[in-house]
């Protein structure tokens, strides 16, 4: 796929790896629909970024994506405001702290896969709909955690793993007209909390490439992956080799 004047929806677009990849689409040409939760100030920043560096159109729309509505509500706004849609990021997802498997109850339970899973897969099911040209492009971002089989983080953990297999799913379901793969996130941003130090160190533990990587580093692999025509229920492991 060209780029050049594609519409794309950024989920979780407002900071952190969701702002870099709504600027990289920017750069290569996009207008960008980019949806948030909380972040008021991060997402306006993004906009205007946009616009203002890349010459490009944006509208940010808040919606939070517990709720059942919200993803059709996103999809309806990016087609409002730019008439079409060609591409879908589903970024945004929560991360819990304490989510154990003997502490998470019914309801935090289910907000996690309402967030992480059920989100991208209504967000997913309104962009095929609203896709009518025969081009349109999904990547999910998930979390190179799936390679392991680990307890910590024991709901989230299975919420990246079920949208690792829906990628596949998905990759069949809608072509030939969609193309649907993912990117597996390792070491690449610090938790909001930490500082780059925190992750310095544990890339020098954990990581083979012995570094760290970035949400630069993600959304050049996104772009990749947008612009492939025959690749499609790929995921790209985006960790330095961590859970080989
Ligand atoms: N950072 C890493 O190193 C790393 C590693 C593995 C996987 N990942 C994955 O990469 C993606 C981005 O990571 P990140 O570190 O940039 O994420 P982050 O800092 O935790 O930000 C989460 C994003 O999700 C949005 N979000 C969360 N709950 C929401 C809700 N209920 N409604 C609407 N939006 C909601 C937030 O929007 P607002 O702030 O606007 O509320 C924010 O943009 C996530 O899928 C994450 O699981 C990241």
């Amino acid at each position: 796929m060209d780029l050049q004047n594609k519409i794309a929806v950024v989920t979780g677009g407002g900071v952190r790896v969701g702002r870099a990849l709504v600027l990289a689409l920017a750069r290569a040409g996009c207008d960008v629909l980019i949806h948030y939760g909380r972040s008021d100030e991060g997402a306006k920043r993004t906009m205007e970024d946009v616009v203002k560096v890349y010459g490009r159109q944006g509208e940010i729309f808040s919606a939070d994506l517990a709720t059942p509505t919200a993803p059709q509500a996103i999809i309806d706004r990016a087609i409002k405001t730019f008439g079409k849609v060609d591409i879908l990021i589903n970024s945004a997802a929560v991360f819990p702290n304490e989510d154990t498997f003997e502490n998470t109850d019914a309801a935090a339970f289910d907000t996690l896969m309402h967030i992480n899973l059920r989100a991208p897969y209504l967000l997913s099911r309104a962009f095929a709909t609203a896709v009518d040209d025969g081009t349109g492009k999904i990547v999910n971002i998930t979390d190179a955690r799936i390679f392991d089989v680990a307890t910590d983080h024991f709901i989230y953990r299975l919420t990246k793993l079920s949208l690792n297999t829906m990628t596949q799913m998905m990759a069949l379901e809608l072509a030939p007209n969609i193309t649907v793969n993912a990117v597996a996130l390792g070491a690449i941003l610090p938790p909001p909390n930490k500082d780059r130090s925190y992750l310095d160190e544990l890339a020098q533990e954990k990581v083979p490439l012995k570094r760290a990587g970035s949400a630069e580093i993600v959304a050049e692999n996104v772009l990749h992956l947008l612009q492939q025509d025959f690749l499609t229920g790929v995921t790209i492991p985006l960790d330095g080799g961590q859970f080989l």
